[in-house]
């Protein structure tokens, strides 16, 4: 189905990408990358320039990804200290607080943004954080987490940032996985009303890391929190610092930052982003995406914690000399009005939030977006998850009263910035379709047993990407052959997604969901492996499978089924144990949805559980099981459905 909207055309006023344009630059940016790629490289300040601009290469046991490689730069510089002489005073950040009823939003220009940036940099010297160490950033959505973002790239540090939400076991995994140096966290997090205790669950992570970690810890709450000599107050000493302190000048590819992302096997693994080919993307599409123009307050109402928030709120923006908005809170805390009274009162432009949000808020109904003058909204985006027709079309009609164009966004943690969208004004929007390739993207569908390259139009196939494009993650922290083989090892020559995609008649590309075993809860990406690592740690849980099943809100759910042990019998109460466990062992997003006890998992002779069946069967599809003749036990499959949970 390919319902068509009016052209976005119509309601923009001078986009600056049209349907023409478009056309002739896709063109360019993939026919001629270095030309193309060379002339965009310009859009940031360098250091020293570059000569060189694209050398890369997907050839299987040489995947190496350098661009702009003899350029030399500062992040920080680009995001803040170029626009001072033009924009000082303007406003960087707006910063909204979780509770509206007890704090006032903050307006921080960019001339406080380099006083509080060059401050914390210094700081973190004084820690002894130099050149190429790793900062874990563990912190609520405040100013601060920009700052230490800021800070470690103006230093030449490379950070990685722990979404407030996960465990103090998660924090740990990821503290050790990067050998960091310094954790920068604050007393507590406040979300939707409750307070996470941060510097609580810091101590609990350190306990299995090694000696001589120093903690930085910034005031949020004021609440109470234990301290011992590793601890260092934050706002104390950054009181106290020079507010001098001048950009490290960088290597294009040296290291920006490391993000843990889940995968189908195995414990998350570190992305890792480099700096020159990063910044430049990021602030491409930002500007291109979403239209951005000189003066427009944008708001994306993701957390720093995962990459929507590092593109798209900190670099792409505030390297485009925007104001941007950074948000504490959720959706619906005081009430389901709070987006589009955040939205009315700072006069937002281009507002980018996830499909599952967009559920949540049309459940609780249109009066509480009516009540809200969104007059200045131009722009609407979506990321995360595919959208479901209803949600899209409620987005475009009731909060964007049909006149604004929404660009649905596809990308990943390792692509860095967009990949597939829309463009506002070039673009008849199809509710639910990701569209096209953004420039220099080039995206392929292939037959997924096969890996022929299925050509033509109204073909289905897993996506894969042809060649390189600036905002790649290079590798995967501290082991590049992981990176080889996860997103290269499939499908010789080409960028595996992990994702499959259906080109229709027209050449619009749409997402259809990962054909892998990554589950994606609330737009939140999950690895199923991580949830079954975590059940069968539990003392009484002998074996688990997990699959995810669609879910009205969150896009999908997490289902889990669980083998106990000999001698342990199923309850209500061990139901509560284990949900409890998951989520102290990950964190709050990965507590499964349901869980079925299972006397037996499906497998085959050798062994292997056959996933497909548990996933029709979670899916209450199970008049569709295909061939279960090859299993070790066929019987077990009747007991698994006979016994499904109920998804109402
Ligand atoms: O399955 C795709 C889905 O989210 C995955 C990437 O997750 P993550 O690395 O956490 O990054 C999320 C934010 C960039 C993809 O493999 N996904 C992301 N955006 C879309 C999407 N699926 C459909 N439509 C989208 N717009």
């Amino acid at each position: 189905m390919t319902t068509q909207t009016p052209s976005t055309q119509d309601v923009q006023k001078s986009p600056h990408v049209t349907a023409d344009d478009y056309a002739r630059l896709y063109a360019a940016s993939v026919n001629d990358p270095d030309t193309f790629w060379a002339e965009h490289g310009q859009r940031i300040d360098w250091i020293k320039p570059f000569t060189k601009v694209k050398n890369t290469s997907f050839t299987p046991g040489n995947i190496d990804i350098r661009w702009f490689e003899d350029g030399a730069l500062n992040v920080s510089a680009n995001c803040i200290d170029r626009h001072l002489a033009e924009r000082g005073n303007q406003t960087a950040i707006i910063w909204e607080p979780d509770d509206p009823t007890k704090e006032d939003a903050q307006h921080i220009t960019y001339a406080d943004l380099h006083r509080s940036v060059s401050k914390m940099a210094n700081v973190l010297k004084d820690l002894g954080v130099a050149r190429g160490d790793r900062v874990i950033i563990y912190l609520p959505m405040i100013p601060e987490a920009a700052y230490a973002m800021l800070a470690c790239t103006r230093i030449g540090a490379i950070h990685s940032i722990v979404f407030a939400g996960f465990s103090p076991d998660a924090l740990g995994a990821r503290i050790n996985g990067c050998d960091a140096k310094v954790v920068i966290t604050a007393d507590y997090a406040p979300r939707g009303g409750r307070e996470t205790p941060l510097k609580s669950n810091t101590d609990t992570a350190l306990l299995h890391c090694k000696e001589g970690l120093k903690c930085l810890v910034v005031k949020r709450t004021g609440g109470q929190t234990t301290w011992t000599d590793r601890d260092y107050d934050c706002n104390a000493l950054m009181a106290e610092a020079s507010d001098d302190c001048p950009p490290q000048e960088m290597n294009a590819e040296d290291p920006l930052f490391i993000l843990y992302t889940s995968g189908s096997t195995g414990q998350p693994k570190g992305v890792v982003h480099t700096t020159g080919g990063y910044l430049v993307y990021a602030a491409m599409t930002h500007e291109i995406v979403f239209d951005y123009h000189e003066g427009d307050v944008f708001w994306c109402t993701a957390d720093v914690g995962w990459v929507t928030g590092h593109s798209y709120i900190v670099y792409g923006p505030l390297a485009n000399g925007a104001t941007t908005i950074m948000f504490e809170g959720v959706p619906t805390f005081p009430d389901a009005g709070r987006f589009w009274e955040v939205c009315a009162k700072h006069k937002v432009n281009q507002f980018y939030t996830a499909p599952t949000a967009i559920r949540a808020l049309m459940g609780a109904g249109k009066e509480w977006v009516e009540k809200h003058d969104l007059s200045d909204l131009r722009v609407l985006g979506s990321v995360g998850e595919p959208i479901n027709p209803e949600a899209w079309n409620w987005y475009n009609e009731v909060v964007g009263k049909g006149n604004c164009p929404i660009v649905d966004t596809f990308w990943q943690t390792e692509t860095g910035g967009h990949m597939l969208t829309p463009l506002p004004g070039a673009t008849k929007l199809k509710p639910g379709a990701a569209q096209q390739p953004f420039f220099g993207v080039h995206p392929v569908v292939l037959e997924p047993t096969s890996g022929e390259v299925v050509e033509g139009n109204g073909v289905e196939g897993v996506l894969c990407i042809a060649d390189s494009w600036p905002g790649q993650m290079r590798t995967v922290w501290g082991d590049h052959e992981r990176f080889e083989k996860t997103y290269f090892g499939d499908y010789k020559g080409y960028y595996f997604s992990g994702d499959g995609c259906r080109r229709d008649e027209d050449g619009d590309y749409w997402i259809t969901g990962r054909v892998d075993d990554v589950i994606n809860v609330s737009g939140h990406r999950m690895g199923t492996a991580e949830v079954e690592s975590a059940l069968v740690a539990h003392a009484k849980v002998a074996e688990s499978a997990v699959v995810g099943y669609p879910h009205d809100v969150k896009g999908q759910g997490i289902y889990a089924y669980v083998t106990l042990m000999n001698g342990e019998e199923p309850s209500d109460a061990l139901r509560k144990e284990l949900e409890v466990w998951v989520r102290t062992e990950i964190g709050p997003i990965a507590k499964p949805d349901l869980i079925q006890w299972a006397p037996g998992l499906p497998k085959t002779r050798s062994g292997k559980i056959m996933r497909r069946i548990l996933r029709k069967i979670a899916e209450d599809d199970f008049g569709a099981l295909g061939d279960t003749s090859t299993l070790a036990d066929p019987s077990v499959v009747d007991d698994l459905i006979a016994n499904r949970m109920n998804r109402a």
